[in-house]
């Protein structure tokens, strides 16, 4: 096993018109190469601009350490998806991650674990990272299904090909997203654990090598203790990845 690299993805869901999606990265991408170069020596960072920005940003970015990725994208490589963005369509703008089965399209878009990953699979095809997210709804949680959804959906959603390093999962409780609630640190420990020996079974002794993101309502004040766990290999950010200076202090604290 090689140590693992973290990883703090900023996912900015629909927000941002072009003036401050340009102003966030460009500040983000400078202090990796200035105040932030220590955080950006032991991890990487990521941000996941709405669709509309990806372009603009990677561009702005480029030469940079800040990695650039989509929030989704289709399964197919090109054809008649109205509304829709390829893989290879992120891939050609520069991205090196996609974002696939975030709750919000599971549940806005009805998406499966099979759908999760059938568009996972396209990402590695089209050379990129998958961020393939999982998590329980709080129904499940109080009902003590949590271990058994997590498992059920890594098993479901893990395309053919996933090796340890080309894709990466992300742990987001549903009700934990945007509520400022969330899991105990035991809660957190025990569900990563599993979620990497549920990822054993497909990956071998590659899953030592799986980054495994938790997400969720990370902020500053509680990302050090949250990142400082065993599993924990990265966050994957919401809200507090919209501020620049909330994003650095969740790096910092890695
Ligand atoms: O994908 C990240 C996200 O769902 C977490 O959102 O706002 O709770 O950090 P937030």
């Amino acid at each position: 096993m090689t140590a693992r690299r973290a990883l703090i993805a900023g996912n900015w869901k629909m927000n941002g018109l072009r003036a401050d999606g340009l102003a966030l990265a460009k500040d983000l991408a400078a202090w990796l190469d200035g105040e932030g170069r220590d955080a950006s020596n032991r991890l990487d960072m990521l941000v996941c601009p709405p669709a509309t920005l990806v372009a603009l940003v990677a561009e702005a970015v480029t030469g940079s350490r800040l990695a650039v990725g989509g929030q989704d994208c289709h399964a197919a490589e090109a054809g008649a998806h109205t509304g829709d963005t390829s893989a290879w369509m992120l891939k050609d703008l520069g991205c090196g991650f996609v974002i696939v089965g975030h709750s919000e399209r599971r549940t806005d878009h009805g998406e499966s674990d099979e759908t999760v990953r059938a568009k996972a699979a396209a990402a590695l095809a089209a050379g990129l990272v998958p961020i393939i997210c999982i998590g329980e709804t709080e129904a499940e949680r109080d009902a003590g299904r949590t271990l058994a959804v997590v498992s059920r959906q890594i098993n479901g959603s893990l395309p053919e090909g996933a090796t340890g390093t080309n894709v990466v999962i992300a742990y987001e409780p549903v009700w934990a997203i945007g509520t400022g609630r969330t899991p105990t640190t035991e809660d957190v420990a025990e569900v990563h654990a599993r979620i990497r020996d549920e990822a054993r079974g497909r990956l071998g002794a590659g899953a030592d090598d799986l980054r495994i993101l938790y997400g969720g309502s990370v902020k500053p004040g509680n990302a050090a203790e949250l990142l400082g766990l065993a599993d924990v290999d990265g966050a994957l950010v919401g809200g507090a990845s919209l501020k620049a200076a909330d994003f650095q202090a969740i790096a910092s604290a890695s």
